[in-house]
């Protein structure tokens, strides 16, 4: 028999509030508008007609793979980023909104050769590629799979002749000068990773979330990695942890950055470090 949409969206919120998801009125609409192929500002217009059988039979689909705690965006393939969507599957970190801030920062001067290590769906590097059209870039990842993700988002926003996407170990096989570096890093330390949401510890990649040490692994990789790949007055930019900031601005200027900048979210919480290479005095 037909249900009519607010029938079954009524249930399905109830299917995902006993199994803990967080909002699950909101996830419940998403994936209601999803099942039944409308945007979401279509969904109120919808709710009161009947729902095919086709459409209740991918709605209980994907309500059964939420009440297992996979994430929304695993689950429609798509994750928004400043103002764009992106492919997003289990390969790849879900792009998060506070990385929209590191983006932000990065655009408040020009730059012409960027390069985002540790890309992985390329949300950074293709944001920033697309929001400064005369730019090149290469995107970084040591996950091959990551890698294919981030190149297909690249073609997906019609950057993909601007930009380089290689599987490396950070600098292992990155050649060439660049005026921009940015990172966003796994910085969550292993004794924090059993109090992650199960979304994040069990459905987002391992090697994305955390370096299996102090949370500071790869910040020490990449300030290490850095420095000859910047020209004189070139700018490294990471995002970090929240209680990170001080530790990681230190290994910046151990390796001898200026101007280095601890930069906070909206929370007033650690979210940017950023410092630029010395300019030679002649
Ligand atoms: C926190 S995720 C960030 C992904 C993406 N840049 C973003 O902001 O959503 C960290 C990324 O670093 C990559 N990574 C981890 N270790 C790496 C290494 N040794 N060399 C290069 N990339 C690495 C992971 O595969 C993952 O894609």
């Amino acid at each position: 028999m037909r249900q009519s949409g607010t029938q079954l969206l009524g249930e399905a919120i109830q299917v995902l509030k006993d199994a803990g998801v967080d909002d699950p009125a909101r996830d419940a609409r998403r994936l209601f508008a999803y099942a039944l192929g409308v945007g979401a500002d279509r969904l109120t217009l919808c709710l009161p007609e009947p729902v095919t059988e086709e459409a209740q039979a991918k709605f209980a689909q994907v309500i059964e793979r939420r009440s297992r705690r996979e994430p929304v965006s695993h689950i429609i393939g798509r994750r928004s980023f400043f103002g764009r969507d992106f492919v997003v599957s289990r390969d790849v970190l879900d792009p998060r909104p506070e990385t929209e801030i590191l983006v932000e920062i990065a655009l408040q001067r020009r730059f012409s050769r960027l390069l985002d290590l540790g890309t992985g769906s390329g949300c950074i590097l293709i944001s920033l590629l697309a929001e400064m059209p005369n730019a090149r870039g290469v995107g970084s990842d040591i996950s091959a799979a990551a890698c294919s993700v981030a190149a297909r988002n690249a073609e997906l926003h019609g950057v993909q002749d601007r930009a380089e996407i290689l599987v490396s170990d950070w600098d292992d096989k990155i050649a060439g000068k660049f005026d921009l570096i940015v990172s966003n890093p796994p910085y969550i330390a292993l004794s924090e990773m059993s109090q992650l949401s199960p979304e994040v510890r069990d459905w987002e990649p391992y090697g994305a979330l955390t370096d299996g040490g102090d949370g500071l692994g790869a910040y020490r990789a990449i300030c290490e990695a850095v420095p000859p790949l910047l020209i004189p007055g070139g700018r490294l930019m990471v995002e970090v942890g929240h209680k990170q900031g001080r530790s990681v601005a230190d290994l910046f200027r151990f390796v001898g950055f200026e101007k280095v900048s601890i930069i906070p979210d909206l929370d007033s919480r650690d979210r940017v470090v950023m410092g630029e290479m010395p300019v030679a005095v002649v």
